[in-house]
């Protein structure tokens, strides 16, 4: 079971599924490929030191989104890619990519959704006010943060808790849940109906 990941910036998740994958956690996936937007980005050193291969793409050189997701969509059917596994990937994507990995694209998103979509979302919480967040696992549709729920975790605002505690809080989460998640993948075990996603017991 093959998967790619896109990132743009740490790529604390990226690492993440890489080292499930290679300690056996990853229900048998592999990550085979690093796609990214931005060349300069500290994942890319990542992908570097774990030897895993990279797509990288600099998306002023193109006309459109839909001419380097094209490339990208090459890219991955040439690696037989079974799953599109989103972390911190800060671009839209288009129907190129959207319709033809439908119910094989999920993103991580550090809110419980539907609250706080969108950038920043950490903050965003906090400033509202939340006593509870988290972090969710979807499916990923054309829209922003949008698609059919797949895993969340929800964890307590501390009382004097600062924007920097609750997103070491909220990565130590995710990068627990992500490779559980695509683990469920890799074993068959994520099925999608409607907007109902059910975990089938392994
Ligand atoms: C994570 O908080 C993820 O939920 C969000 O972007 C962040 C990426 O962090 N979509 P990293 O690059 O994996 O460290």
């Amino acid at each position: 079971y093959r998967i790619a990941v896109f990132a743009s910036g740490t790529g604390s998740n990226f690492q993440a599924l890489a080292e499930a994958a290679a300690e056996g956690r990853l229900g048998g996936a592999t990550v085979e490929l690093l796609v990214c937007d931005k060349p300069a980005a500290p994942v890319v050193g990542r992908a570097e030191r774990l030897g895993i291969p990279k797509h990288l793409f600099v998306p002023k050189q193109y006309g459109s989104r839909e001419e380097y997701e094209a490339e990208i969509v090459a890219k991955l059917e040439e690696l037989d890619i079974d799953l599109v596994v989103l972390a911190g990937y800060m671009r839209l994507l288009t129907s190129v990519i959207v319709d033809k990995y439908a119910g094989r694209l999920i993103n991580i998103h550090p809110s419980l959704l539907p609250a706080f979509p969108g950038t920043n979302a950490i903050g965003q919480a906090l400033d509202y006010g939340v006593k509870l967040s988290g972090v969710t696992v979807h499916f990923v549709d054309g829209g922003m943060d949008t698609g059919p729920i797949i895993a969340q975790r929800a964890i307590e605002v501390a009382e004097h808790e600062t924007e920097e505690s609750f997103a070491q809080a909220v990565h130590a989460v995710e990068q627990e849940l992500y490779p559980q998640v695509v683990a469920l993948f890799a074993q068959g075990r994520v099925k999608l109906e409607g907007r109902k996603v059910t975990l089938l017991k392994g």
